[in-house]
């Protein structure tokens, strides 16, 4: 194990994804594996339902509903909680018809591709993401019991408003929608396309595409993103779409900060089991 590890850090160092055939892992040696990169994991609170009893508590089962994922880069829109450098998706159970696949966004060649007028206004301008959490939801992300402790925690982060409704949390979020690399590239590294309100693009009609009715995201300046901006976004999206069709024993790795990740739909329901896990990398792979 150890030498597929130092192989498989080359490569991710180098691309920043690398894809492992053949392994003959069931959940726990997953787990095992993985802590060969990290000692930080990420809780995914969002797949709370999702979460495997078994283990040490971080590996959840990837979404079972039947639908389309847009890429995004794993709980960018949550405040104070550090973005998960690393990823980690583990097949036990391949799809067996069309579609399931997983895809990966390298978020450079994505930003690249956007018209020179939407890259600067992404340099100049930060998003919000707006979104409402039951109390079980912020108690699990925070880690506390009391709006009490919830508040203090979140009256230290900048950037942050919220409102408390029976003891709902309502928040919004200003953060930036890109992240530049010392190399002086420039990659698109956000949440925006699984927080839109609704979408509207021709590729996706005949589509289920994920959305949370509560879920909202603009320009900071509170200007809703135009038709023409989010149809350009998912244009370049799908233009680097890297897509994965899952054998059983496929260890699929990605740096979460320059690869967005999603999923594609099944032509029907059937069974795919992928263990996930987020974590954040001992040493930086920037
Ligand atoms: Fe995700």
């Amino acid at each position: 194990m150890q030498y597929i590890y130092l192989q498989s850090k080359e490569a991710l160092d180098e691309t920043g994804t690398v894809l492992l055939r053949g392994l003959n892992l069931d959940q726990l040696t997953f787990e095992y594996f993985t802590k060969y990169f990290c000692q930080d994991f990420f809780r995914v609170t969002s797949r709370e339902k999702f979460r495997l009893e078994s283990g040490d508590g971080f590996t959840t089962l990837t979404p079972t509903d039947n639908i389309t994922i847009l890429g995004h880069v794993e709980v960018d829109y949550v405040p104070g909680i550090k973005t998960p450098n690393i990823g980690f998706f583990f097949c036990e159970t391949p799809p067996e018809v069309e579609g399931g696949e997983t895809f990966l966004v390298e978020g450079v060649a994505m930003f690249n591709t956007l018209s020179k007028s939407l890259q600067e206004r992404f340099k100049n301008e930060q998003v919000t993401y707006e979104f409402l959490w039951e109390p079980q939801r912020w108690e699990a992300q925070y880690g506390v019991n009391t709006k009490e402790e919830l508040c203090k925690r979140l009256d230290r982060i900048e950037n942050v408003r919220y409102e408390l409704k029976n003891d709902w949390l309502h928040l919004f979020y200003t953060t930036s929608a890109i992240i530049n690399f010392n190399d002086g590239t420039t990659a698109f590294s956000n949440a925006i396309l699984g927080h839109l309100p609704e979408l509207d693009h021709p590729s996706y009609h005949d589509k289920t595409v994920y959305r949370k009715e509560t879920n909202r995201v603009y320009w900071e300046n509170g200007e809703a993103f135009s038709i023409e901006v989010v149809n350009e976004l998912i244009d370049a999206h799908d233009q680097h779409k890297q897509h994965y069709r899952w054998q059983k024993g496929d260890l699929l790795i990605f740096d979460n900060y320059r690869y967005l990740h999603g999923k594609e739909e099944t032509i029907e329901w059937t069974e795919r089991r992928l263990f996930s896990r987020f974590g954040y990398l001992d040493i930086d792979i920037e």
